[in-house]
């Protein structure tokens, strides 16, 4: 276990558990993230301070969420950067594994959602739920956290979570924290640092298409699908990005969307700009 100003960086089980031995039943609030840290996760650690004693904040690029034409090896790893951020937050501890330690050899047991994790996102990218509903729950198994805490920057993700912890009767609050947006409204990724500047204007055409459909609503419009066609219709219209999806979906469970229930509806999408696959989405209460 290595101290960072006032923090521990800890990188394997044995030293978790020596960790978690001396809290003495003190709560702990988990931050799970994939490093490269941005404003976004800062806001999520942030959320976590004020929910138990102690804030724990996972780093752990996590291969079985990527497909095999996925960036798992070009995801940006910044560890230094990250836990100097989270010294100056003040975090308890920092778990960041190796491989070895999360899937060792005969690994062969996984946890995914049967339904929820082939949609939107999970359509596109088969697997990638199994992988992060996996990591979550060994790490939610190895900490007992009283709280998770996760980003609505991915929203289907923190659905397929809160799921999970039902399903499997896990005894840990899920908390969502708001979507944290640059100055000029795109949502904060680790993946916007493989963007230049042109192609961050591009992807911020998913941010104003989402917001039109927003005004849509707003002004009255209750027929999902009109709303979805229009905006589909206009991103596809835009050079330089692929359209994955863009859908209107019931917020509380991602359901189809009817004009009774457009306003407690959300609008999701998700785009490639070059090699780079962006998400954002917008409630439309
Ligand atoms: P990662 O993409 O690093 O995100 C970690 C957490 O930060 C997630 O809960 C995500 O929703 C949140 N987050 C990212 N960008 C955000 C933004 N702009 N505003 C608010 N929250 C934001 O999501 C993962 O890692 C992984 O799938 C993980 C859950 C760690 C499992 O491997």
């Amino acid at each position: 276990m290595v101290n960072f100003l006032n923090s521990k960086l800890i990188q394997n089980k044995s030293e978790l558990k020596e960790f978690l031995g001396k809290l003495n039943h003190q709560q702990i609030a988990l931050v799970p993230t994939m490093g490269a840290l941005h404003a976004g996760h800062l806001s999520l650690v942030e959320k976590a301070k004020t929910l138990a004693d102690q804030t724990v904040v996972s780093i752990y690029v996590n291969p079985s969420q990527f497909g095999e034409n996925e960036d798992l090896d070009s995801y940006p790893r910044t560890l230094e950067n990250d836990l100097a951020k989270l010294s100056d937050l003040g975090v308890s501890a920092v778990y960041a594994p190796g491989n070895e330690q999360v899937y060792p050899e005969g690994f062969q047991t996984y946890v995914y959602n049967n339904s929820l994790s082939n949609d939107l996102c999970g359509a596109s990218r088969p697997g990638h739920f199994q992988g992060v509903c996996t990591i979550v729950l060994k790490l939610i198994n190895l900490m007992q956290p009283k709280w998770v805490v996760f980003g609505k920057k991915d929203y289907q993700q923190y659905k397929i979570i809160e799921q999970m912890v039902r399903d499997l009767d896990l005894d840990t609050g899920i908390v969502g924290a708001d979507l944290v947006r640059d100055s000029h409204g795109l949502a904060l990724s680790s993946r916007n640092k493989n963007l230049n500047e042109d192609q961050k204007k591009l992807a911020l055409s998913l941010y104003q298409t989402l917001q039109l459909g927003k005004q849509i609503v707003q002004q009255g419009e209750r027929d999902p699908s009109r709303v979805v066609d229009i905006l589909k219709k206009k991103l596809l219209e835009v050079d330089g990005i692929t359209l994955d999806y863009l859908e209107m979906r019931q917020a509380d469970d991602l359901s189809a969307s009817s004009p009774d229930s457009v306003v407690d509806s959300i609008l999701l999408g998700a785009i490639k700009v070059g090699s780079t696959r962006l998400i954002d989405n917008m409630p439309l209460s």
